[in-house]
């Protein structure tokens, strides 16, 4: 059955986990489908681990959509969520309408995620009043790097917990169904996870959260650029692949591949006009 916004209310009220994964193509999102992850996050990591950027503030709308629409067709139960790109929405409410009603007609999404606060408040409000559910992102919102002057953790100091703990009731008025908390202290987590009404989705937000989120490249051990201290590497793809791709090489290099089983016959005398 179709995962909705109602799968996340009803966990929410039950304390039952929530699960969320990554993925950026139809194979992949197929097979995190059938495994029975709650929801999958066409997120704009993408940007990191399909397109080889050093950030995700390149990522474009068009990125988005290409990527989001192949999920869509592999993901039959899970819900949808689509990233909003960086200056997708930040600079007027009408953009950010505009362009989350293009993820859920172009891209199928059945959710957009945007990263923000108190200032996206309106834009939150806004895209929820025209029947598109939105999920917040507080915390290490990778699109602020450069403000936060590189990839940090956030809400250590009083003040900085304060204002995310106020980020997060603020997005919950405005309209938000669920909420990534990315890159904070577990206990300030666990804080905001009591005060809101919402589901929290943590990222390196500790165990508290009311559900979870991994790239799934990350917990694959397919990624290596860079390995954040809260991924858990649940096999190691990685290596796997690298191996096959080996055998592959080797293979075809020493003629053992193809064999006759992987080749299509035809009739001899047909084969004999054709000298
Ligand atoms: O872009 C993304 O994959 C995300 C997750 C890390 C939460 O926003």
């Amino acid at each position: 059955m179709k995962k909705t916004v109602s799968t996340f209310k009803k966990a929410k009220e039950e304390g039952t986990k929530l699960t969320m994964l990554t993925a950026y193509d139809y194979s992949t999102a197929k097979l995190i489908d059938q495994a029975g992850v709650d929801s999958i996050l066409v997120g704009d990591s993408l940007g990191n681990v399909i397109l080889g950027y050093e950030d995700t503030i390149s990522v474009t709308m068009e990125d988005m959509i290409h990527h989001g629409a192949a999920v869509a067709r592999g993901a039959k139960e899970a819900l949808v969520v689509i990233d909003m790109p960086f200056m997708s929405y930040q600079a007027s409410v009408y953009d950010a309408v505009m362009n989350a009603g293009r993820l859920m007609k172009e891209g199928r999404a059945n959710a957009v995620k945007l990263e923000g606060g108190a200032s996206v408040c309106p834009q939150i409000k806004a895209i929820t009043e025209a029947s598109i559910p939105v999920v917040a992102h507080l915390g290490l919102t990778p699109q602020s790097i450069n403000a936060f002057g590189g990839f940090k953790v956030q809400g250590k100091s009083e003040a900085d917990a304060r204002r995310i703990l106020e980020d997060a009731l603020k997005i919950e008025e405005a309209g938000a169904f669920a909420v990534v908390l990315e890159g904070i202290p577990a206990k300030l987590a666990k804080i905001i996870t009591e005060k809101l009404t919402i589901p929290t989705i943590g990222i390196g937000a500790g165990k508290d959260c009311d559900g979870q989120v991994l790239v799934y490249q990350d917990m694959l051990g397919m990624f290596s650029d860079f390995v954040p201290k809260f991924v858990k590497q649940f096999a190691n793809v990685g290596d796997v692949m690298k191996e096959a791709f080996e055998n592959y090489i080797k293979e075809v290099q020493a003629g053992t591949f193809p064999e006759e089983k992987h080749t299509y016959s035809i009739a001899d005398d047909i084969i004999e006009k054709l000298y």
